[in-house]
């Protein structure tokens, strides 16, 4: 079957995926493999933006979020899995283009500036909970509090976030997209920002130098949300996810330590499901949903057993999606696919920067 064009998208190695990921990219991703020439990206060095640190579990990182792919439906035979670092050629557009994009673009994006307090206030009130000066709950209630509430050290923050490459991150993910000549890219709500960077950095660049680049669309991935356990975006980096594979163990504190309506205080007070986390959940497990709605804002379930009851509806999707994730975990495996899909993705990309050398007469 001809595939209706080419499709680019890409996932910063977190690990083991998290409930978010799915909902929020996978699940838009299995459903395009069959309709579209696929890129599907590891953004390592996208990784290396904010978490430049510390390097010790990326290769650990990398394996466990293919073998989530694997395991969730994406299929290497029918798409194209790489390793961004394995590509060259993504840096070499990552220079060019960074040529020709004005600073005030970046500075301007509103994902660089949100991302800068939010993470600036998690490493500060991690750190805080580490010294012992808080505790759990405060941390928790910290990361609830809006942006404008807390102001973390700003010097600190400036040193480690404000580098030159999470500044260019946009850059790169413009390179990224470019490479393959995509003209379409699965992006959640949150990453529209960068992605008309994207279109503006491409339109300048075929404005100098011809028609090089094919401009990137969104699609944007109308999927279901799923908030954190804290009740924000699930974010791996504000440390609120459910993995896509947790075991009763692991699952059943973070279940019991999920965000309710505060004010349902007791049992039969009326709740308000709408901002609740464990009613979000059940929404995506339980089949009995629309009766918990209508029972949580009589007043006629409690937290406690409403909670117990999401873990039991958990239970059999979770053990299913273990059991499969380990038939993949073989040695050797996901390199192997790693290696064969960057090396066709190198190719593509190779395609593209002969035309890109060739306009900018750098050959
Ligand atoms: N920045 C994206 C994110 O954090 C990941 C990403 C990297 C990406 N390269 C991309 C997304 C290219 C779309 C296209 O979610």
């Amino acid at each position: 079957m001809a595939k209706k064009g080419i499709v680019m998208s890409g996932m910063r190695p977190t690990g083991r995926l998290h409930l978010g990921n799915y909902y929020g990219a996978l699940e838009k991703w299995i459903e395009l493999q069959d309709e579209y020439e696929c890129f599907f990206g590891v953004a390592d060095w996208h990784m290396l933006t904010t978490g430049y640190e510390n390097t010790a579990r990326l290769n650990e990182d990398v394996r466990d979020m293919v073998l989530d792919w694997l395991t969730a439906g994406l299929d290497p035979e029918k798409c194209v899995f790489f390793r961004q670092s394995f590509v060259p050629q993504n840096a070499e557009l990552t220079l060019l283009l960074g040529m020709i994009t004005p600073i005030s673009w970046l500075e301007n994006n509103p994902t660089y500036k949100e991302q800068l307090q939010e993470l600036g206030k998690t490493k500060l009130s991690k750190a805080l909970e580490g010294a012992g000066v808080i505790s759990k709950e405060i941390r928790q209630k910290v990361a609830q509090a809006p942006l404008e509430a807390i102001k973390p050290d700003p010097k600190k923050n400036r040193l480690e976030l404000r580098t030159s490459g999470f500044l260019s991150y946009p850059v790169m993910q413009t390179a990224d997209i470019a490479v393959y000549g995509a003209g379409l890219v699965p992006v959640g709500q949150d990453q529209l920002p960068h992605l008309e960077i994207s279109r503006e950095i491409v339109r300048r660049f075929n404005g100098v130098y011809g028609d090089v680049l094919v401009e990137p669309k969104p699609i944007v991935t109308q999927n279901r949300k799923v908030p954190g356990i804290d009740s924000r975006k699930m974010s791996k980096s504000y440390g609120n996810g459910i993995d896509l594979f947790e075991t009763v163990d692991s699952l059943s504190p973070k279940v019991m330590d999920m965000y309710t309506d505060p004010m349902k205080i007791r049992k039969d007070d009326p709740g308000h499901p709408e901002g609740c986390v464990v009613f979000a959940m059940h929404k995506l497990y339980s089949d009995f949903a629309d009766r918990r709605e209508v029972e949580c804002k009589a007043g006629q379930i409690g937290c406690f057993q409403c909670k117990k009851d999401l873990l039991g509806s958990m239970d059999g999707p979770f053990a299913e999606f273990r059991e499969k994730r380990a038939k993949y975990d073989k040695p050797g495996l996901v390199e192997e696919i790693l290696e064969a899909g960057s090396a066709k993705a190198r190719d593509s990309a190779e395609a593209t920067m002969e035309r890109v050398r060739k306009a900018m007469n750098l050959r």
